[in-house]
């Protein structure tokens, strides 16, 4: 085992969460970077719509407070909505200081583009084309790249954060994590005064998702396998519009087309969304996806259509470059034709839960972003507050840790780790099957309507896995597919918990065994508690 130079604060991923945290600690601390791939391979790598933010003068702090509250199915928690939305402004202002390039107005070019999306009653979503996620993601690499203070390590995979150990053998804070690292195969131990685990979501879990390969739920399963209380996992989101083509892979079609007055067709042509909601295509996503699915099932058709072709070429092409041209690339001509669109897993509104610091129950560890469960989605998301939530918890996270950093104490020794009982892998295909077979009964039986009947199957089916692969874990050493394997399995199973245990449906969730909100009593988070939860003290 190598062990790495102690830092002041290591922080795990490096998507818009991370290196927002990093860059803001940076001034003052010393910082240890992780990423299990290059350092841009993130969900927020791929971001297209944008970020939602009250920019506009006929907008309203307000509006953008209710707005988020309807999404979330009366499940937000109204203070952090405000906490987050009267933070977005400077948010903002941070990312144009770094020089992310968002797109101007034709019209008055001082101002800034602000196009439409689901839930939002206006224009504020602020966006760099249909690219925003890279905009934002490549600047802030440049600017943490360029940082003296933050040091860099890409492609280690952590595998398991490390707590204090007392006498008495009770655990205390969080002082590093062990990590692999995928190019040699070693196992590497960092620590730190205080870590932040900012690891995206879980979207990997199902068969078909707009998330990149590395969203397996690794910050969630750490962190719950560590003592953390985990909630709201039963709201995993289906964004409406996936590219349906059978070569492209996991190909997000923008909320901003449908936001720019794309329209949803069936193969007859007919416009359906009406039907379902008078906000029509710009209903929120929960509502836009189930109608989808509900007329695939009721045609048997295997998509239906995104129509953006009455909108002038022009527009088209310099609003939308990248599904544009991507969509031309199999062949699909967007100004004149519809573009053929799958729901598919988008967004882990669920997470590990945290204060308006991004503190987690184990003093010392943080967590932020997507891999967090702030209160602010509620039962479902609304389009283009997630990059927001990273960049305002981001900043919130960094300001305690440096309000802490003199009086927190250098992270004691930890074990080496063990690797004498165990010996290489002679069945990788173990790994390989149990990836498939998992991913397709949570797309078959946790999908976008569930009934008790098939999440009873699926929680049969997740604890024979997993205690195949906890023996698989003990007795082979590590490889970047196992660990994922086994988070993505921790997490399918709380999900699966979590969705048996709500007897409703709300937001994301759908049952048809329990098809309406519960009308008694005050709606309530799902809120699950591992074995190693121990009520925080100040730390
Ligand atoms: P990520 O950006 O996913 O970064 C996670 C980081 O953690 C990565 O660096 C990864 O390498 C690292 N990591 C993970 N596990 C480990 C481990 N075990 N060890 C070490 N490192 C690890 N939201 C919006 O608000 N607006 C949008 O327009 C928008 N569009 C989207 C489009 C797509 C296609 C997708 C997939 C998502 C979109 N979202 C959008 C959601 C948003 O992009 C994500 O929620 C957000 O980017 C998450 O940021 P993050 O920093 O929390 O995680
Ligand atoms: C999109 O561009 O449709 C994604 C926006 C989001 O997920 O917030």
């Amino acid at each position: 085992m190598n062990e790495m130079p102690v830092h002041d604060v290591l922080v795990i991923g490096s998507g818009a969460a991370g290196l927002t945290v990093a860059l803001q600690l940076a001034p003052k601390a010393s910082v240890a970077l992780l990423s299990k791939g290059n350092l841009t391979d993130s969900s927020t790598l791929y971001a297209q719509g944008g970020i939602a933010a009250v920019l506009d003068a006929t907008d309203s702090l307000e509006s953008h407070v209710a707005d988020t509250l309807v999404a979330g199915a009366d499940l937000c928690d109204p203070g952090v909505v405000r906490f987050v939305v009267e933070n977005a402004k400077d948010a903002i202002s941070r990312l144009v200081g770094y020089g992310v390039p968002f797109t101007k107005d034709d019209a008055s070019p001082d101002e800034y583009h602000l196009t439409r999306e689901g839930g939002h009653s206006h224009r504020r979503i602020i966006h760099a084309a249909d690219a925003t996620g890279r905009a934002v993601e490549t600047t802030l690499e440049e600017q943490a790249r360029n940082t003296g203070n933050i040091q860099v390590f890409e492609h280690f995979l952590v595998v398991d954060l490390v707590r204090e150990k007392a006498a008495d053998g009770s655990l205390g804070r969080a002082i590093g994590a062990y990590a692999l690292d995928r190019r040699t195969g070693h196992i590497s131990l960092f620590r730190a005064k205080a870590v932040v685990i900012a690891s995206g979501g879980a979207g990997r879990v199902y068969l078909y998702s707009t998330n990149p390969d590395g969203c397996t739920g690794d910050g969630i399963a750490m962190a719950w396998r560590a003592g953390c209380r985990v909630a709201n996992m039963e709201f995993m989101q289906f964004h409406p519009t996936c590219l349906y083509h059978p070569d492209a892979k996991n190909f997000l079609i923008s909320e901003a087309v449908r936001g720019e007055g794309g329209r949803l067709l069936l193969p007859n042509g007919e416009r359906f969304m009406p039907r379902f909601d008078e906000r029509g295509e710009l209903a929120p996503r929960d509502i836009v996806a189930r109608a989808i699915d509900h007329e695939m099932k009721r045609l048997g058709i295997d998509c239906v259509y995104l129509d953006i072709s009455h909108q002038p070429a022009a527009f088209i092409e310099e609003h939308f470059p990248t599904i544009f041209s991507t969509c031309l690339k199999f062949g699909i001509d967007m100004r004149k034709q519809p573009i053929p669109v799958v729901p598919a897993t988008h967004y882990t509104c669920g997470g590990v839960m945290t204060d308006r610091s991004g503190r987690t129950d184990v003093p010392g560890l943080y967590a932020v972003g997507e891999v967090a469960f702030t209160g602010l989605h509620g039962a479902n998301r609304m389009a283009s507050n997630s990059l927001l939530e990273c960049l305002v918890y981001g900043a919130a996270a960094a300001d305690d840790i440096l309000g802490r950093l003199s009086d927190l104490p250098e992270p004691p020794a930890a074990p080496a780790w063990d690797e004498t009982l165990v010996a290489n892998s002679d069945e990788e295909v173990v790994v390989s099957h149990n990836w498939d077979e998992l991913r397709r009964f949570m797309w078959d039986y946790v999908g976008i309507v569930r009934t008790t009947k098939r999440l009873e199957r699926a929680q049969h089916r997740i604890e024979m896995l997993l205690s195949e692969i906890d023996e698989y874990y003990g007795s082979f050493r590590v490889t970047g597919d196992l660990l994922e394997l086994r988070n993505l399995a921790m997490v399918a199973k709380l999900i699966i918990r979590s969705a048996l245990s709500r007897k409703e449906s709300r937001g994301l969730h759908y049952s048809l065994d329990f098809p309406y909100a519960d009308p008694i009593g005050l709606p309530q988070n799902t809120v699950l508690v591992p074995k190693r939860y121990r009520p925080l003290t100040p730390v």
